[in-house]
């Protein structure tokens, strides 16, 4: 049975950088992912990295747009640690080959985004996620004496030992269709998000809450789970991201009336608010019927503002989007974009050494709530998120594996999903499938779980979850083989999804105010008497999930009214 000191389960930016720690801590290390490690969906990170590099900047500015950002349900020791590290991780990244974008001065350059008080945003056109994992993984290739890379293996489940310590994990090669046991003195999730609880949204097929819902299987609490963002410019007909980048270079958002509406919304910021208040900001333009597009559904994101020049230097991937997806090229005419699902806010719960309550179980990344983002994430502070707590959780789990003995997993899980598997592909081929399941998930989420949310809608979206759980427990797939049985691996996401989604509408009904990412309209004030504080959400039998509350960090910033 293979068995390391360290395993981290995913190998986009978090997994990458946990694992680059670990080994050069001195752990062995294994990485495992369900798909290539640069197919990881931190491939689709694209306006930049924040840090406060320039030399008129200060990680206390930094720091305090993120937790007004958060709309002051971060956590400020977390949020201090992100941004106090944030230089050094940079620099770092440039120092091992990352070429980040230079002015003319020959230093690196910094882009507006949004709810930042000045530029400083490093990236790489906008194709920023992307040049940073290729180059952590040749990092990793250094190392590969000492990290074992288990790429195309999907995981269905920890493994706790008698203790109830974490103990490794069961994972399935995707090729082959072979299932094993792989030991471990502790295990890093980095497994990302849970986007594709949504449709549309701008996560790749593979963003199912798998470390998520794991997590929670095994006891480890959640947190957050109701704050969704929603990015204000994807592409109206299918969600593709269309960079925050774009009005940091400049471009203008319009209505039908052709009004830049967001000097209603944010006079100081403009398009540049946090997220939250952009996208809310363009849902009730579209509410009001000052929509554009076929169906008045969008508003204009018009980048014809941003001179040519520079539109085909830092933005090159948008003109190629809005080219092949949209037929629009963005240099000549506005492009049709609408708030879509793009982040989640929350995750399992972990300290700010990406530790989560179970013993030997860490998080990092979007998987994980630290909670550095609270209500609302600033844009170009996720790649940051998965850096920091990343290679944070890899030396501390690195650092741990040096005090405990080797475990022995237990082999009951192994026959357990084996069982579970082979169940899935006998299911007689009538009712549903899964992937209608998936896709009314989706549809649901997004008409009921959004921008604006009631409890009428959030009580109905927690019935279809329910009824949808019932449902998965007995649609069938049609590929019965084993080599890339995709099929059957997106029967266990979908339940991976629907355990996340139910914990979202549940934690969304908790709470009865409006902050962040959750703007209620039967509660449209924030009350920070009632609701300054986290939403923790524990499994619960098959019941509904059970809920909790824990307090909020704060060290400096006292909570004030937000305003952009
Ligand atoms: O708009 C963007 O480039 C997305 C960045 C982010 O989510 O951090």
């Amino acid at each position: 049975m293979p068995a390391h000191d360290v395993l981290i389960i995913g190998a986009g930016l978090a997994g990458q950088r946990a694992a680059l720690a670990a080994a050069e801590a001195g752990a062995s290390v294994a990485i495992m992912s369900k798909v290539h490690p640069v197919r990881s969906h931190s491939v689709a990170a694209a306006g930049g990295i924040n840090a406060a590099i320039s030399i008129d900047d200060d990680w206390t500015s930094h720091a305090y747009d993120t937790v007004k950002g958060s709309d002051f349900l971060g956590d400020q020791d977390a949020i201090e640690i992100m941004c106090s590290e944030a230089p050094e991780e940079v620099l770092h990244l440039e120092h091992i080959g990352v070429t980040f974008h230079r002015n003319e001065a020959g230093l690196l350059d910094l882009r507006a985004f949004g709810g930042a008080s000045m530029k400083r945003t490093a990236y790489v056109a906008d194709i920023t996620g992307q040049a940073i994992l290729h180059v952590l993984y040749e990092q990793l290739m250094k190392h590969h004496e000492t990290v074992d890379r288990y790429e195309e293996w999907f995981t269905t489940s920890l493994i706790l030992d008698d203790d109830g310590s974490c103990a490794g994990c069961v994972a399935r090669d995707v090729r082959t269709g072979a299932m094993e046991v792989f030991s471990a003195k502790n295990v890093i999730l980095a497994s990302g998000g849970a986007g594709q609880c949504y449709r549309p949204t701008t996560n790749a097929l593979i963003c199912t809450a798998d470390g998520i819902a794991q997590a929670y299987d095994v006891g480890a609490p959640l947190m957050d789970m109701e704050m969704i963002q929603y990015h204000p410019t994807t592409l109206a007909e299918n969600g593709f991201l269309i960079t925050e980048g774009a009005r940091g270079e400049g471009a203008h958002l319009l209505n039908s009336e052709g009004e830049r509406f967001m000097e209603k919304y944010a006079p100081n910021k403009m398009e540049l608010a946090s997220r939250d208040v952009v996208s809310r900001s363009e849902q009730t333009e579209i509410n009001e019927g000052r929509g554009v597009g076929e169906d008045g559904g969008g508003i204009y994101l018009d980048i014809t503002v941003v001179p040519k020049k520079r539109v085909l230097e830092a933005l090159r991937e948008i003109v190629n989007i809005g080219r092949d997806f949209a037929g629009t090229d963005i240099t000549r005419e506005p492009i049709v974009i609408r708030p879509g699902q793009h982040y989640i806010m929350g995750g399992v719960k972990t300290d700010i050494d990406g530790r989560t309550p179970i013993p030997g179980l860490y998080a990092a990344g979007e998987v994980a709530c630290v909670s550095v983002h609270g209500g609302n994430r600033l844009g170009a502070n996720s790649l940051l998120d998965t850096l920091i707590f990343g290679r944070r959780s890899g030396e501390h789990a690195a650092a741990r594996s040096a005090g405990v003995p080797m475990p022995s997993a237990p082999e009951t899980r192994l026959h357990e999903d084996v069982a579970r598997i082979d169940a899935i592909i006998a299911r007689e081929k009538s009712g549903r499938r899964t992937s209608e399941i998936k896709d009314e998930l989706g549809t649901t989420m997004n008409r009921l779980v959004a921008v604006y949310r009631d409890e009428n809608g959030l009580r109905e979206a927690h019935e279809i979850v329910r009824r949808l759980k019932e449902e998965a427990g007995t649609a069938y797939i049609d590929d019965g083989g084993t080599v890339f049985n995709q099929d059957v691996l997106g029967a266990i996401e979908l339940g991976y999804l629907l355990d996340a989604a139910e914990a979202t509408v549940v934690a969304a009904i908790e709470r009865k105010e409006s902050r962040g990412a959750q703007f209620r309209t039967d509660f449209p004030e924030r009350d920070d008497d009632e609701w300054l504080k986290h939403i923790d959400i524990s499994r619960n039998g098959g019941d509904a999930p059970s809920v909790s509350h824990s307090p909020v960090t704060i060290t400096r910033w006292q909570p004030e009214e937000r305003k952009y």
